[in-house]
């Protein structure tokens, strides 16, 4: 028998993004459920959702479905490797076979590690960290560039590891959404999502930044006195004052 193992290969590779590929969409309903949801152009429009109230627990739930949809995808990778070896009778696949499946056992042990963490959510990993102090104003005028280079970072799909922007959810030219009635209140302030997911009574901008990093980003929170963090939390508090109706430099 002439064993095509490229062949075999990439229908494995096709199931596997066709499951990895199905699952993001389902996540955007998840979320839609919470938020308005503004579609970024990789995404499926008209996932708009109404409530905003549960979004706090549901935007969280994001990383951590995902994260387990892709160690189930591996964990059945992993099983049709094996069960393929094992029917060509191949020593050498088998144990290509076996060494695959323990490097994929592992990133899946990984992956829900990752999904279990997540659902605690390390306030050490978004909080100030002590002594810190940001160069940018919360109360006062933030210089043009900052705003400038923030704005960017806002619409940047490659801050996230699923493909969203802060944009995707919270609205694009000056259209902005996603936001409850918390944040038309001077930082720092408590918001949902930083009291349920995280512990914390109150958070300032560049907090709020790093929560929305770590959760519906689902990617590592920005270096702490980061020109990132930095302008993107001065494009926040700028974005406060338009949302609240306050003169502004946007
Ligand atoms: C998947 C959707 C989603 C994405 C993507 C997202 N956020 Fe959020 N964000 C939310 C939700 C939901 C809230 C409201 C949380 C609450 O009130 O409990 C929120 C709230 C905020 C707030 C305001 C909190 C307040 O009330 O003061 C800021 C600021 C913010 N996000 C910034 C960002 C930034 C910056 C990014 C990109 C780095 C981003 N968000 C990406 C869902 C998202």
């Amino acid at each position: 028998m002439s064993y095509d193992n490229d062949g075999k290969r990439r229908q494995l590779l096709g199931h596997l993004s066709r499951r990895l590929a199905y699952t993001a969409p389902a996540l955007m309903l998840a979320v839609g459920g919470g938020v308005a949801l503004q579609a970024g152009s990789e995404w499926p429009p008209g996932r708009v959702g109404k409530v905003m109230a549960e979004l706090s627990e549901t935007a969280w739930l994001v990383s951590s479905a995902h994260a387990e949809a892709e160690a189930e995808a591996e964990a059945e990778a992993e099983a049709e490797a094996e069960a393929e070896a094992e029917a060509e009778g191949n020593a050498e696949d088998q144990a290509e076979a076996e060494a695959e499946g323990s490097a994929e056992a592992e990133a899946e042990g990984e992956a829900e590690a990752e999904a279990e963490g997540d659902a605690e959510g390390d306030m050490s990993d978004v909080q100030r960290p002590e002594g810190y102090s940001p160069a940018y104003s919360e109360d006062g005028e933030n210089d043009a560039e900052l705003l400038a280079q923030g704005e960017a970072l806002y619409y940047d799909t490659s801050l996230s590891t699923n493909g969203l922007s802060c944009a995707s959810c919270h609205g694009s030219d000056g259209d902005d959404r996603g936001y409850a009635a918390t944040f038309e209140q001077p930082f720092p302030h408590q918001v949902g999502m930083a009291e349920n997911q995280f512990g914390m009574a109150q958070v300032h901008a560049d907090e709020m930044v790093q929560i929305c990093m770590v959760a519906p980003m689902a990617a590592e929170p920005l270096e702490w006195g980061s020109d990132k963090l930095t302008s993107l939390a001065a494009y926040m508090v700028e974005v406060q004052r338009r949302f609240t109706g306050e003169p502004h430099n946007l």
